[in-house]
Parts: C-alpha cells; structure tokens; sequence
C-alpha cells in the first residue's frame, strides 16, 4: 500500500509520523463545483500539507487521488463520475493508489457509489472532512473500502488553524449548509442544514492570510444574509472583517435576494473595504415560477431591491442567476425573465437549463419543457444578457477604475490581468511588478467579459 505501518494511536498525528517516516506521499485533488468546492479542497491540501504530504498536479503520479464533486445540475454530476470512471484505468495499473471522491456527489450517492464504482476506497461527505486524514489511514491499512457520509445532520466539527497557501485572494467560508429548500435544488440535501462559523474564527483565519499575502477575501455561504452566531449577524461580520488592517478589500457570495437587508445595503456603502458588488440570484422573471421556486420574494420586491442599491451605491456591479424550462414555465413566464432582464439591466449573469435533482420537491413534477426548447430560451437569455453586459461594459470607457492586480493575462506576458471593485476582469499593460498592487486604470476598451484600460498611476 503506501508503506505505512498499521498503528493508529491517535488518528490525527498517525499519517504525519508515517509521512515523516516514509517520505511525502505524494497527492492531487481534481475539484469541481462552486467556491465552496474549491475551499473544501483548499481545505483537504492544508490538512495533508500538515501530515507532509507532497501536492502533485497529475494522478498519474499521485499515491492519493481525490476528486471533490459537484451535483448542482445533472450535467455536473455526469462530469464527476465520467471523471472517477477514467481512474479505473490507473487504479488496474496502480492498485495500491487510494481513490477518494468527496463533495456533494460524495454525500448524495454514499455506499452506493462504492457499489457502482468498486475502484473507489473512498467515499466521504462534505460534513466528514475533518476526518479525511484518519480515513485514509484506514483505508490504507485494512484495505477496507469506506463511505463515510452520516454527518449531515450533526454540528459541524470545525477543523484546528491550519495553514493554508499564500494566496492574493482567499476563500473564507462564514457558513455550511443551507435552510431555503428551493424546490429545484439539492445543496440543502448534500450540505446539511445552515450554521454558522463563529466570529473569532472566522476573523483569525482571515487575519493569518492577511499577514499571508492577502489582500482580497472572498466570503462564502449559500445565503450569506442569514449569516447568524450568537449576536453578530452579516453586517455586523462585514463590520468587523473590515477592521483587519491590510485587508485591501472584502467580497460575498451568495446573497439571497428574500433577505438582502437595507443594513446590509448601508453597511456596504459605508465600509471602504466592501466592494460595491452585488450577487443576487434572481432565478426567474415570473412570480409564479418564483413562488414556485419557493424563493419567498417577487419580481417586485427584486425590482425594489435593485432600486433601493443603485440609489444608494450608483456605482454598484450587479449580477445573477436565472434559470431557464423550470416545470410548467409557459412563453409567457419566460417573457417575464426577459423582461426582467431588459429592467434590471444586470452587469453579467450566470444561465442554466433546470434539469431535476433527486430528493427535490420539484423532482415530483414533470419536466415538462422539453430539452429543444429549454435550449432555445437559454440561447436567447444569454445573447441578450451578452449584449447587455457588453453595453454596460463599455459604458465604462474613459471612467477610472482601481483593479487589483492578479497575474499575467492569459495571453500575453505583456499584459497583465486584475479585476475592479465590481469583480470586472480588466486587461492592463504592465510587468510582474504590478501584481499584488492595487492601481488606477482608465478604461480604453470593453467586451461583454472584459476590460481592457491603461494605468494612470500606481495607488498602494
Ligand atoms: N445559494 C445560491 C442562491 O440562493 O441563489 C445558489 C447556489 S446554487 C449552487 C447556484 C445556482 O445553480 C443557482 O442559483 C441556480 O441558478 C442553479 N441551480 C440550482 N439548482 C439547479 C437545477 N436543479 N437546475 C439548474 N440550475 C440549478
Ligand atoms: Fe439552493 Fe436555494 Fe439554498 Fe441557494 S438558497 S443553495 S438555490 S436551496
Ligand atoms: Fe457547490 Fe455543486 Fe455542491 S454548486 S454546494 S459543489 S452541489
């Protein structure tokens, strides 16, 4: 197997002794799905890190493949069994390899994707991370196939400081799981009910990446908005998270649009640190479709949302998520997202087709807009939304924009690539000094995706 001796004196401390022991085992990760995902699996290298264990790009020659899986739509689901089933290959060449999969497909499918994939050693939930290390000990030493999915329902067990990459922009997760059973969706089912992390936690992460790099944290949550321990809710957490000195600038997501408050639209205002940028699923255009949804506002209470931030943030970048052929959507109803589309005047958004998830209340229903159809909708959203983005784009020209500076553009070692305020990828001149520093760009061109400007002087 992986040269370990079989002596579990304290699961935690067991695979670093053996690492230290037996030189790195060398392991990847192959991530799909949201920012959680890719937290969770920043999350799984800073634990093995920990243990000595060497991080490899490729699994053909990693002792250890983890594959950290999504279930959002079908579509993802697909993707991440395609990409288990190709492990087989290498798991005959390699029997002694250790193939992992976790994430929401993990949690969804349990012992029964040991059973459909007999390659696979194993299988953990996304509520059974902290256990990953000792798990694979098992694993390793009983030869024992192990699906480790049954603490969904139990609090979550928050994992000791670990040390994580230096990283310009870092990914805090504030809170796990999800309490808004929208009918379409699965996440509540694979991630568990809400709670959230506590504020001290929270607020130490986030100070060790600053004194790491970072200038830039990305806060994560289904609905951030009902982000809740003991006293401190969101805006009070945005409060505090923007007294960390050195701590350039402060994102969310996701914001759920039922409970976007009016202190939260202030808070935003006020705090230099919080960027003007609002993620605002919309899902649909019809209060209908909405209710059905079971998202607990309507397209007015959207329309007033919008309203009630451009008036006080005229600057604000907004986006969404729509959803297109959810059951029963008529001509009609789909007019309505249209619609939507042309009032809002989103700065970009995110469109899918519906496709049912198993355990969803809308599973029950029919499908009943069929896929040539759903196709076409989704055709006509995205061009128009391109269109829109591409205008809202370049109405930008000429203003002046503060972008941090991220890397190089991927296509020229010329030109680098960093983003505004309002998350928007700009393209700039420059060399690899820039990056990590925040600059003032004048904005000379724009697509539906990008920016493209010149620096009118450095600003940190
Ligand atoms: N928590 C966020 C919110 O409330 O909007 C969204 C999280 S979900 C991971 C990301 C997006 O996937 C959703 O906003 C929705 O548009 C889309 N989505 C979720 N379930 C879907 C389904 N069954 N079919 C198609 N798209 C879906
Ligand atoms: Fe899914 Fe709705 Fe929760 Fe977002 S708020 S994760 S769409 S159930
Ligand atoms: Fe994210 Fe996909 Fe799970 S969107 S929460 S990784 S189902």
């Amino acid at each position: 197997m992986l040269f370990w001796t079989f002596q579990i004196m304290n699961g935690k401390d067991f695979l670093g002794r053996m690492a230290l022991q037996n030189g790195a085992t060398r392991y990847c990760i192959i991530t799909y799905g949201c920012q959680m995902n890719d937290s969770d699996s920043e999350t799984i290298g800073a634990m093995l890190a920990a243990r000595g264990w060497e991080r490899v790009s490729g699994e053909a020659e990693a002792d250890v493949v983890l594959v950290n899986t999504c279930t959002v739509r079908r579509s993802a689901e697909q993707r991440a069994l395609g990409r288990i089933s190709q492990l087989q290959r290498l798991k005959q060449l390699r029997p002694e390899m250790i193939i992992c999969v976790c994430g929401c497909v993990a949690q969804q499918q349990g012992q029964e994707l040991l059973r459909r994939a007999p390659y696979v050693d194993l299988v953990i939930g996304t509520r059974d991370l902290a256990r990953l290390p000792q798990l694979l000990g098992e694993v390793d030493s009983t030869g024992k196939k192990i699906a480790a999915t049954d603490s969904l329902s139990r609090p979550v067990h928050y994992e000791a400081r670990l040390v994580r990459p230096a990283q310009l922009k870092a990914l805090v997760t504030i809170m796990y799981g999800c309490n808004n059973f929208c009918s379409y969706c699965i996440v509540p089912y694979v991630r568990g009910g809400e709670v959230s992390r506590p504020k001290s936690e929270i607020i130490a992460e986030i100070r060790d990446r600053v004194s790491n790099g970072c200038k830039e944290v990305l806060l994560l949550g289904q609905n951030v908005n009902s982000y809740c321990n003991g006293d401190v809710d969101f805006p009070n957490l945005l409060a505090e998270v923007s007294q960390i000195e050195g701590l350039a600038r402060i994102r969310y997501i996701t914001s759920h649009p039922k409970d976007a408050s009016l202190k939260l639209i202030e808070r935003v205002a006020e705090l230099s640190a919080v960027c003007e940028n609002f993620h605002l699923p919309a899902q649909a255009g019809s209060n209908r479709i909405l209710e059905r949804m079971n998202r607990h506002y309507t397209r007015e209470d959207y329309l007033g949302l919008v309203r009630e931030i451009r008036s006080r943030i005229p600057r604000a970048v907004i986006s969404t998520d729509l959803m297109v052929g959810f059951p029963e959507e008529t001509e009609a109803d789909f007019n309505d997202t249209m619609e939507l589309v042309e009032q809002v005047r989103w700065d970009s958004a995110f469109m899918f087709m519906y496709t049912p998830r198993p355990g969803t209340r809308a599973e029950q229903w029919e499908d009943s807009v069929p896929m040539e159809l759903k196709k076409k909708r989704l055709a006509q959203l995205i061009q128009r939304q391109e269109e829109i983005s591409e205008a809202k784009n370049q109405a930008l020209i000429g203003h002046v924009e503060e972008v941090l500076v991220e890397g190089y553009s991927k296509r020229s070692r010329k030109q680098m690539m960093g983003r505004t305020r309002g998350d928007k990828v700009v393209i700039v001149p420059g060399d690899e000094q820039l990056i990590g520093r925040i600059v003032s760009v004048r904005i000379s061109g724009a697509s539906a995706h990008t920016l493209f400007g010149e620096l009118i002087s450095g600003q940190d």
